[in-house]
Parts: C-alpha cells; sequence; structure tokens
C-alpha cells in the first residue's frame, strides 16, 4: 500500500513539475495557416495531381496528419508526424515571393478529390486544416493575397447585415453547391471521387426532383412555418446547421467542428451552469471509386439541439431535464421508459453486445470501439431518394418546397420501406438475451 502511495505522489510531483516547466501558454497554435493549391502540369503522369503549400509566420510548430485506413469492415484512423514515404515533416523557410519570410511544409503530388487533413502546432495544442484538392476550400485557410471574401461578401453594396451578397443564404451557398464550384452538389446528393465519378454524398440530396423528404431550407425569407418536431426550432437555413467559417474560439458561444463545419453550441443554463455540446467528430474513407464517412461522436448532440425529445437513451441535452436515460438491457428488467407522452427507440445508446451481425447502418465508434446508435444510424441530414414507405402521420404540420402543405413523406429515412428497422430486427425480436418474447 505504502509504496503505492509513494510512487503516486511521485508522479503526481513530476506531473506538477512538468505542468510548471511548460505553462499553458507553451501550447501555441499558427496565429493562422494559409493554403495554397496549384494543378500540377498537364502532362499525362501528373494529370489529377495537385500540389498543396501550408504558409504560417512563425516556425517551430510540429505537423501532423490524419490517417483513414479500412481493413474487414472495420475503419482505424490516427494522427502521425511522418509523411508518405515515412520521413518526419518539418516546416522550411520560403526565400523569396509574395510569402518571402513565411514557413511552410509542401505536399508535391497530392491525389485530386482526396482529403487532406494536417495539423500544426506545440505542446498538446493544435490548429488543424482540411484541405480538399484540387479546389481551394472557400469556408477556411485564406489566403492574404487573394480576393476570396467577395465569393460571398460585399464591403459597401450588401444585401444583408452581416454584408453578405444575397438576401438567402440558400442562394448563396447555391452559387457553388449547386454543382458548379465545389465537389459537393447539395441538389443531386453526390460527391467527385478521385477516379472522377460523381458518388452518393453521405448527406443526401435536397433537389425535389430525386428527393422525396428533406430538411426543407426552401422557406427561407417567407411566413411558412416550419416547426421542428420534438423540438421547438421554427425555420431553417443552412447557416442553422453550418458555419460558413471556422470558429475555434472555445468561449464564444457558436463554435464549428471541422466535419463539415457543423455548428456546436455553448449555452448558459437558467442557474448559472454551462452546457457545452460537444463537437461532431467525423472523418472521410475516400477511395478512386467510394465515399465513406467514419462517424466518431457528437451526431446526436447535433440533431437534438433542435428535436431534443428524441434523444430518449442518451438525454444529456439540458432543456430535458427530467428525461429518463437508457442503457442496452442486460437483465430482464429496465424496459424503454417513457419520456414526456410517449415511449420512443433507443437512439444514443451503446449496442456493440447485442448486435450480432454486421449491419450497412452507420454506428458511432466514440473513440472506446463501441458501437453507438445516432440518429444517423437511420436519418440522411439532408434528404433521401427513397420511393418506398412513405408515412401520413405527422407530429407538426409539414411544407414542401413550394410552401404547399405536404400529406406524406418518407422522413429522411436511410433505406426503402422498413428497411431500417430489419438491419437490425430481423432475428432479434427481444431484446433480453435469452429472454421470452413478451
Ligand atoms: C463561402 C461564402 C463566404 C466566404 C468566401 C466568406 N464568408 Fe464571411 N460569412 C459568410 C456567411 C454565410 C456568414 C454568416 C454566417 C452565419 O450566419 O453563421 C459570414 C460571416 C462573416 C463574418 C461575421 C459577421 C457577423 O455577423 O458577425 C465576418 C467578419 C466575415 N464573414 C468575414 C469574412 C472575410 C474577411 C472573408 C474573406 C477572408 C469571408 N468572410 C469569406 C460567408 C462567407
Ligand atoms: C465560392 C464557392 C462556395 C460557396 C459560395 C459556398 N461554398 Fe461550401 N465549399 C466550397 C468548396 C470549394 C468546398 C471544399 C470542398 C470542395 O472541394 O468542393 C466547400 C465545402 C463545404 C462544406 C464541407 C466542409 C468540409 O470541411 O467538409 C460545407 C459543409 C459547405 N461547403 C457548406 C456551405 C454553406 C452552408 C454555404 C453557404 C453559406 C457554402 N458552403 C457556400 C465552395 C463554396
Ligand atoms: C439540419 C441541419 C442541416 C441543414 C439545414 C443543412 N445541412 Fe449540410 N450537412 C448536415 C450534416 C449533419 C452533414 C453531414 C452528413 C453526413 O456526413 O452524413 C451535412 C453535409 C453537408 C455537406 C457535405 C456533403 C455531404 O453530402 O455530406 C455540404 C457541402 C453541406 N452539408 C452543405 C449544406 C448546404 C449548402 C445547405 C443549405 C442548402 C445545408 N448543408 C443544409 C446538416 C445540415
Ligand atoms: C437547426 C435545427 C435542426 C437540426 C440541427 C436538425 N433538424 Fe431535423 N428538422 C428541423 C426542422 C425545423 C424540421 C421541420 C422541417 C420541415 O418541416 O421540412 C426538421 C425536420 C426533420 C425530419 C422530418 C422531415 C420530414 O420530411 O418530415 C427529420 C426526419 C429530421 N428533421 C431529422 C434530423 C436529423 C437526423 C438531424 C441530425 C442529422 C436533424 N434533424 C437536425 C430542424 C433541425
Ligand atoms: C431506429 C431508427 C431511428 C433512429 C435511431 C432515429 N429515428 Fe427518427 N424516425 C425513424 C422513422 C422510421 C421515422 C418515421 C416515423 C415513424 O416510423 O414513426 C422517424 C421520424 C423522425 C422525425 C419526423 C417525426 C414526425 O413524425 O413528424 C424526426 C424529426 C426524427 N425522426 C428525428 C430523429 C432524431 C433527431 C433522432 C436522434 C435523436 C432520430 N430521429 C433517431 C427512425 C429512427
Ligand atoms: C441499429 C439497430 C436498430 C435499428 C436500426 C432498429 N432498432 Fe429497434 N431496437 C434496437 C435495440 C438495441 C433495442 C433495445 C434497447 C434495449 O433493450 O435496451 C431496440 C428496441 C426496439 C423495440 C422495443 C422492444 C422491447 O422489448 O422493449 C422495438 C419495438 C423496436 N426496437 C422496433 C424498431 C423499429 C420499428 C425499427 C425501425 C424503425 C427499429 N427498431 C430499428 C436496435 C435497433
Amino acid at each position: 500500500m505504502k509504496r503505492f502511495t509513494l510512487v503516486f505522489a511521485v508522479l503526481l510531483l513530476l506531473a506538477g513539475l512538468t505542468a510548471w516547466y511548460l505553462p499553458a501558454s507553451a501550447q501555441k497554435v499558427p496565429r493562422r495557416v494559409e493554403v495554397v493549391v496549384n494543378m500540377l502540369s498537364d502532362s499525362p503522369e501528373d494529370r489529377g495531381f495537385s500540389r498543396i503549400t501550408f504558409y504560417m509566420e512563425e516556425e517551430g510548430y510540429n505537423i501532423e496528419r490524419q490517417v483513414v485506413t479500412k481493413s474487414s469492415g472495420g475503419f482505424y484512423w490516427y494522427w502521425t508526424n511522418l509523411d508518405e514515404n515515412g520521413r518526419l515533416m518539418r516546416l522550411t523557410r520560403e526565400s523569396g515571393g509574395s510569402y518571402g519570410g513565411y514557413y511552410k511544409y509542401i505536399i508535391e503530388r497530392a491525389q485530386n478529390y482526396q482529403d487532406y487533413i494536417y495539423r500544426f502546432g506545440k505542446n498538446g495544442a493544435w490548429l488543424e486544416a482540411r484541405v480538399y484538392p484540387p479546389n481551394e476550400n472557400a469556408h477556411a485557410n485564406y489566403q492574404k493575397n487573394t480576393d476570396t471574401c467577395k465569393n460571398c461578401h460585399s464591403t459597401h453594396y450588401a444585401q444583408t447585415s452581416q454584408l453578405l451578397n444575397s438576401s438567402l443564404v440558400f442562394e448563396l451557398c447555391m452559387t457553388c453547391h449547386d454543382g458548379s464550384n465545389s465537389k459537393y452538389n447539395i441538389l443531386a446528393g453526390s460527391v467527385i471521387v478521385p477516379g472522377g465519378a460523381a458518388v452518393p454524398a453521405p448527406a443526401g440530396p435536397y433537389s425535389s426532383a430525386v428527393a422525396t423528404s428533406y430538411h426543407n431550407v426552401f422557406r427561407e425569407g417567407t411566413d411558412t412555418v416550419l416547426l421542428a418536431p420534438g423540438g421547438e426550432k421554427t425555420g431553417l437555413k443552412c447557416t442553422d446547421c453550418h458555419s460558413a467559417h471556422v470558429l475555434q474560439d472555445q468561449t464564444k458561444p457558436v463554435r464549428s467542428s471541422s466535419f463539415r463545419l457543423l455548428k456546436y453550441f455553448r449555452q448558459m443554463i437558467p442557474g448559472g451552469s454551462v452546457y457545452d455540446q460537444p463537437p461532431v467528430i467525423a472523418y472521410s474513407f475516400i477511395t478512386a471509386s467510394s465515399y465513406e464517412t467514419v462517424y466518431i461522436s457528437g451526431i446526436n448532440e447535433f440533431c437534438s439541439e433542435c428535436h431534443e425529445r428524441y434523444n430518449y437513451g442518451q438525454n444529456l441535452n439540458p432543456k430535458l431535464p427530467h428525461y429518463p436515460t437508457h442503457t442496452l438491457r442486460t437483465g430482464s428488467s429496465g424496459g424503454i421508459q417513457k419520456s414526456g407522452d410517449y415511449y420512443r427507440h433507443p437512439t444514443g445508446i451503446n449496442i456493440a453486445e447485442w448486435l450480432k451481425v454486421p449491419i450497412s447502418l452507420p454506428l458511432e465508434d466514440r473513440g472506446t470501439g463501441g458501437k453507438f446508435m445516432t440518429c444517423k444510424t437511420c436519418h440522411y441530414a439532408h434528404g433521401t431518394a427513397i420511393m418506398q414507405g412513405y408515412h401520413y402521420d405527422f407530429e407538426r404540420d409539414k411544407y414542401d418546397q413550394t410552401g404547399a402543405p405536404l400529406t406524406r413523406s418518407t422522413m429522411l429515412k436511410r433505406c426503402e420501406g422498413m428497411g431500417i428497422c430489419l438491419e437490425c430486427h430481423l432475428d432479434i425480436w427481444y431484446n433480453t438475451p435469452g429472454a421470452p418474447i413478451q
């Protein structure tokens, strides 16, 4: 016993000394990272590749990159400080040109339509840069000597108080995300992959031609009242869910996740405490002909910002202080409890012990090797193109893109008909292993 106490005390002392030796101020990230993407020449061997240069004003930062792999159906991801050839990545000094005196890191041959996720920092603090060659990211890592702001803002002749070029956010986003100036075509729900094809994108389609239900962002600026089922949020626009910029100050009420710039909030709760919603953490896994996403954490909390009553199981949202939580049943008791006026399917629970067959629906790992069910397990985020399995009963009135009342909806579901239910309940009808069907 005594020996352990001593070891513990020494460890504590060491930790204290290290903290004293490396004060929080030694943790440092660059003030900003500017990114330049140049297409390589059009010769046959260079076609389809770009050069990426990261610039920062000071030296001395470590560099890491994100690696995502897939083997036997499972995803693995990690940060490494080695480049693709196994060499330590280091900053070098730029000698001339408009970035003369800056420090840079160059990726000489970057595959177009791959995602390049790098981070720069000192002593455990990092600033992330997500680069998507051949395009320059319109939302981050702006270069000082280009005029990218004017894609969206006007200095003296703007349409909104945020100095935007368009009075409707939707129209502004569509100047690029209709398939013209980004690899993501939000209307078709497609993304371009390195082989050059457009494949289904993770969020699903928005276009009325293919989508049989969608998060209606088309009524922005009108007086149609859209209410979030299971919550109180009214109306919807792209920037209710996404930020247009990287918002990284953790003390501010709105921050942006590195993944898809999804907004997450910091809220003061009456009584003085603070609810810190977590960011959405996820990475893309892209091959020459496919585009997949590894969901790690934060989706449930994200959707529950607006649909809070549907999050039966996890319930971290302080808007519902008295709602029951739920963990996967292992004994014979403790069935689904009433949350508010209704009983609801569990969402935030780990089903690793329950699920014996692999399923195609996305589950969250949460960094613990778990298999957590989230809203995304059953739903798309933007819209769905399924043709079977309409629902006719709604908790709230619904309207279509034109504002006409909707009588049926496929509810953003991932599979035709009852396909999502049968992915999991094809042979498991009861939850407690070995318990009789009631
Ligand atoms: C892709 C479009 C786009 C580009 C490019 C862009 N912005 Fe923005 N910006 C927006 C949108 C949309 C908002 C409103 C965000 C919101 O409501 O969440 C915004 C908000 C802002 C705000 C905050 C305004 C407020 O309400 O407090 C500032 C400041 C800003 N942008 C500056 C810039 C600068 C400087 C650049 C160029 C370096 C730039 N933006 C480039 C779309 C863009
Ligand atoms: C000037 C063109 C332009 C405009 C306007 C624009 N985007 Fe983008 N957006 C891009 C580009 C370029 C990318 C990077 C991916 C790529 O190569 O297409 C991107 C990426 C994104 C991503 C994925 C980010 C990530 O890191 O995975 C989201 C989300 C997004 N845009 C949302 C919006 C929203 C919301 C608006 C309107 C407020 C908007 N965009 C307006 C060009 C634009
Ligand atoms: C209700 C919230 C919500 C609204 C509204 C919304 N998005 Fe998204 N968007 C998401 C989420 C969540 C994802 C990530 C989906 C995934 O990975 O499964 C996403 C993904 C994206 C992507 C990456 C491509 C993809 O398919 O994953 C782009 C680009 C994007 N959104 C742009 C937009 C634009 C532009 C609008 C407005 C027309 C918009 N979003 C409206 C939540 C929303
Ligand atoms: C910023 C608020 C907001 C967020 C975040 C949000 N939603 Fe919604 N959601 C709404 C609103 C408002 C409606 C009603 C829109 C309508 O009637 O078209 C809605 C409607 C829906 C519908 C019904 C669609 C239909 O056609 O009847 C589903 C399903 C849904 N949301 C799922 C989700 C999922 C899954 C997420 C997380 C990926 C999410 N929502 C995140 C606000 C939000
Ligand atoms: C097990 C699959 C599953 C999960 C998990 C799930 N949903 Fe659903 N959701 C459905 C189905 C199926 C419907 C269609 C209505 C029905 O069958 O009762 C639906 C309907 C909805 C609707 C429209 C409700 C209406 O009747 O107007 C919203 C909003 C919604 N879900 C949001 C969410 C959110 C937010 C989460 C996460 C907290 C979530 N869902 C988790 C399967 C799921
Ligand atoms: C990702 C896997 C998954 C999907 C998809 C799924 N379920 Fe479940 N379902 C579960 C788990 C796990 C439980 C049990 C939770 C517990 O007992 O703690 C459950 C519980 C239930 C229960 C309660 C049974 C009881 O004995 O308490 C019903 C009923 C049910 N699901 C119906 C559905 C329907 C209908 C759908 C399609 C809309 C669906 N499920 C989709 C995993 C899933």
